[in-house]
């Protein structure tokens, strides 16, 4: 039971009651987001998946915005969305997605750039068609996903464009929140899942970038979507940038650590220089049409991604899921074939 009835969405119910009082200069009260459809790009992708969910549970209208059909199909089963297929670098199909919209959850980006989909274009020109079109349909309300250590003045190409992207959106004159998650984890995500896929293929001994000394602060993307979506109707949160992080940092080697016992399985830890594997992956990345990792994720491995204030607990009051072997059990249906498979797409 909680204090605001014991249903899902009863408390944000209450916050958005209360910040119609709370606001009540502002153009929109947070009230209206609940009678207007909540357009969330990047909606079949690992978060936005669970966001859906989690505003459809909260009783939030909700418009996805997808590029798959057939992933979407397969992502959102029978959950109430409404889908709109599109790429995001569409102005004219991003302008009708907004049309009627209270808000916006703006996800979608790449890690990965390809040929036809650079993080200039994805990442950042399209957040400005996006802020252009959320203008123009009134939808005032924004909640951007950003990323730790993304800065418009980054030497890292993904930061920087991530942090270019941030500033647009602080800057729109929306009511705005950016949050900044550390790595994400969860059965679709794809960073421990390349991990376990790595180590499938690397029989007895697994090669540890840098020594595995790179730090993270892993957040389980169920607590990103709780994140995400109690944001959404906090007056509190307008205007402000949070960090979101798991309860710990923990080095590389000690997630790797955590995934063969999730794995059931034993390999030596053998540290290999980033420099050393450089070479490797550049090759990987020239010849495979989905490689695991590039050049430039390898060089994110010199900077710790770790949170300096831990806003999912200390502001939004959200316990973390812990970097357990037992919340990592999603790896065991990873296979040899499959993993193999997972490289040519
Ligand atoms: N995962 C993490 O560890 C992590 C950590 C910090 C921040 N973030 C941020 O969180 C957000 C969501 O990430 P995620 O982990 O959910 O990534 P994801 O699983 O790769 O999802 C991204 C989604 O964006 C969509 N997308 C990409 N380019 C598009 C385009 N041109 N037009 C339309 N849709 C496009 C993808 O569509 P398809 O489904 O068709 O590919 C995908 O569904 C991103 O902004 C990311 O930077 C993620």
């Amino acid at each position: 039971m909680t204090p605001h009835g014991g249903y899902p969405g009863a408390e944000m119910e209450a916050a958005s009651e209360m910040s119609s009082v709370a606001v009540a200069e502002q153009p929109q009260s947070m009230g209206t987001v609940r009678d207007q459809p909540v357009v969330v790009t990047g909606a079949a992708g690992l978060v936005g998946t669970h966001v859906c969910r989690t505003l459809v549970n909260s009783g939030f209208k909700v418009r996805a915005v997808v590029r798959d059909m057939a992933k979407a199909a397969s992502r959102f089963g029978h959950l109430p969305i409404e889908i709109r297929v599109s790429d995001i670098r569409n102005a004219d199909s991003m302008r009708a997605a907004l049309t009627g919209a209270g808000s916006l959850i703006h996800l979608a980006a790449i890690a990965i750039e390809k040929p036809g989909q650079s993080y200039a274009d994805v990442n950042t020109d399209a957040t400005r068609i996006l802020l252009d079109a959320a203008k123009s349909a009134g939808a005032n309300r924004i909640v951007y996903m950003s990323q730790n250590g993304a800065d418009a003045g980054s030497r890292y190409a993904f930061l920087r464009s991530k942090g270019i992207a941030q500033e647009m959106v602080a800057g729109s004159g929306s009511r705005w929140t950016v949050l900044r998650p550390s790595v994400i984890f969860g059965p679709e995500d794809e960073f421990v899942n390349v991990l376990g896929r790595m180590v499938k293929l690397s029989p007895l001994v697994f090669p540890l970038p840098g020594g595995g000394t790179a730090k993270f602060q892993p957040v389980a993307v169920g607590d990103v979507a709780r994140a995400v979506v109690k944001v959404l109707a906090d007056p509190e949160s307008v205007g402000r940038t949070w960090s979101l992080g798991g309860s710990t940092p923990l080095t590389l080697r000690q997630m790797t650590e955590r995934i063969l016992i999730a794995m059931n399985t034993s390999r030596v830890l053998v540290g290999v220089p980033v420099t050393a594997l450089r070479p490797v992956v550049a090759l990987a990345q020239k010849v495979l049409p989905h490689p695991p990792v590039t050049t430039g994720l390898l060089d994110l491995l010199e900077i710790d991604n770790v949170i300096d204030k831990n806003d999912l607990t200390e502001t939004l009051g959200i316990t973390p899921t812990p970097f357990a072997p037992e919340e990592l059990l999603y790896l065991r249906k990873i296979t040899v074939s499959s993993a193999i498979k997972s490289l040519f797409g």
